[in-house]
């Protein structure tokens, strides 16, 4: 028997360009050794979308992890390993929690969980046509033959979705697109919500004995997935509202 691990999870929002997010909210939410790659970042894009996805990790890690309950955000700092995967420190010292940052379009999402050995991949992509060589290159053939089974209409969403959750499984993994895209499979896309989740039935040929559960949901423009590896349990998505700040 096993515990059902809790997949925490915040949406975070700037307007257009960033738009909210100025100089002051940098000062007030980095640390330090933030403030010091925050200055280092030249593409205004590149800084709004990496600040948004720090206040966006800081903000669900602060809610969820009671340990970090009322901390100051300037206390926390989101460091990237080598490969790119992010992890939180407190006060310079590694926390322990899984934690996966994303962010598109105006939008940030983070993922965090308590429950060790997880591996944690969060997703968002903007709902766009992409050329079919795009499809060729990247998807496998099994993923390619889902594409010409969908309505025209039904391509660029369907085929987004895919892509982002190619991109939460090798976040899982820690590695990014490091290595080859056709490494890892989207078998079936579900349509049965739970809490706005749909689930997604995953595979990585090459790694037959790993456990993956995937998840999307529609947000917006955006398509959100959630990918986890190693959950021997069920898990329980759980959201942060970003109004609220309750716990749903
Ligand atoms: C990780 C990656 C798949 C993210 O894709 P994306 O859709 O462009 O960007 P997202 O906003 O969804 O995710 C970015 C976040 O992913 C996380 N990330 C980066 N590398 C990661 C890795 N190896 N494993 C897990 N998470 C990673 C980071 O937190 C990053 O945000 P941050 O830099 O602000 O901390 C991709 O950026 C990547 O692999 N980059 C490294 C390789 C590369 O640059 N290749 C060139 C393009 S082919």
């Amino acid at each position: 028997m096993h515990d059902n691990p809790i997949i925490y999870w915040y949406l975070g929002e700037a307007g257009p360009e960033g738009a909210g997010l100025t100089t002051d909210s940098a000062v007030q939410c980095l640390s330090t050794e933030e403030l010091r790659r925050f200055d280092q970042l030249r593409f205004p894009k590149r800084s709004y979308e990496w600040l948004l996805g720090r206040i966006t990790a800081k903000t669900l890690l602060r809610r969820c992890v009671p340990e970090l309950d009322g901390i100051e955000f300037r206390c926390l700092t989101i460091a990237n390993h080598p490969q790119g995967a992010p992890y939180a420190l407190l006060n310079g010292d590694p926390l322990p929690y899984p934690l996966s940052i994303t962010h598109r379009a105006g939008l940030a999402a983070a993922a965090v969980t308590t429950s060790p050995g997880i591996g944690l991949g969060i997703d968002l992509e903007w709902v766009e046509e992409r050329d079919a060589s795009f499809y060729t290159d990247y998807f496998t053939p099994g993923e390619s033959r889902v594409l010409t089974e969908v309505a025209s209409g039904e391509l660029a969403s369907i085929g987004t979705l895919i892509w982002s959750a190619k991109e939460a499984m090798l976040k899982a993994l820690g590695q990014g697109l490091r290595v080859d895209t056709r490494s890892v499979e989207v078998l079936r896309i579900g349509n049965i919500s739970n809490q706005g989740w749909k689930e997604l039935e995953l595979m990585a040929p090459g790694m037959p004995d790993t456990l993956w559960h995937g998840y999307w949901r529609r947000v917006e423009n955006h398509i959100c997935t959630v990918v986890l590896i190693g959950a021997a349990g069920q898990p329980v998505l759980r959201k942060v509202d970003r109004v609220t700040g309750e716990l749903l």
